[in-house]
């Protein structure tokens, strides 16, 4: 790849235009695999998994708004995750749109029930969500049945 097909590359992840390789999930996920780890089993204590606890959260609306502001605005615990207490941060995933973070959860909760993410529904819990930050975003954690 030269240097201009890796700007190209990196411009793509911001840009608003037609859907490239760039807007896929899989794609997005690689972002979220430096510390979610490839599979989503993340690292016991320091990142969480990505795997039933998220699956359920899809399923509620609570819980769907919870997953979007977490990517829009980050997170910083207290925070229960499969049973386990994380109290660290997570920093904003700053330059994906909508529509990339509606594909990038849809990848994430893939095989689960829950219906998919689409850019309009992000866009609504974007909306008005500038003020919070991290630790606010972690209260909103609504509980998991069965945890
Ligand atoms: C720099 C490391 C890092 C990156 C990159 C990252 N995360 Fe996180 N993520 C964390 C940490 C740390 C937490 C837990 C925060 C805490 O301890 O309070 C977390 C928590 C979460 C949660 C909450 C899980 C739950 O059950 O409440 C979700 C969902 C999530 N991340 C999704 C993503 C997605 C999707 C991406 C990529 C777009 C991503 N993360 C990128 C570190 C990261």
């Amino acid at each position: 790849m030269t240097r201009w097909a890796i700007l190209f590359a990196l411009a793509g992840l911001t840009a608003a235009g037609p859907a490239t390789a760039a807007d896929d999930g899989a794609t997005i996920y690689k972002r979220c695999a430096a510390c979610h780890l490839a599979n989503g089993a993340g690292v016991p204590g320091a990142f969480p998994p990505l795997k039933s606890d998220v699956r359920a959260l899809a399923g509620s609306a609570a819980g769907r708004r919870y997953l979007a502001l977490v990517v829009i605005r980050g997170v910083s615990g207290p925070i229960t995750v499969e049973g386990k207490a994380y109290r660290g941060m997570m920093p904003a995933q700053a330059g994906l749109n909508d529509a990339q973070i509606a594909a990038v959860l849809n990848h994430v909760v893939r095989g689960g029930s829950a219906k998919a993410f689409t850019a309009r529904e992000i866009a609504g819990y974007r909306a008005g969500s500038a003020a919070l930050n991290s630790a606010a975003v972690g209260r909103l954690q609504p509980s998991v049945a069965g945890k």
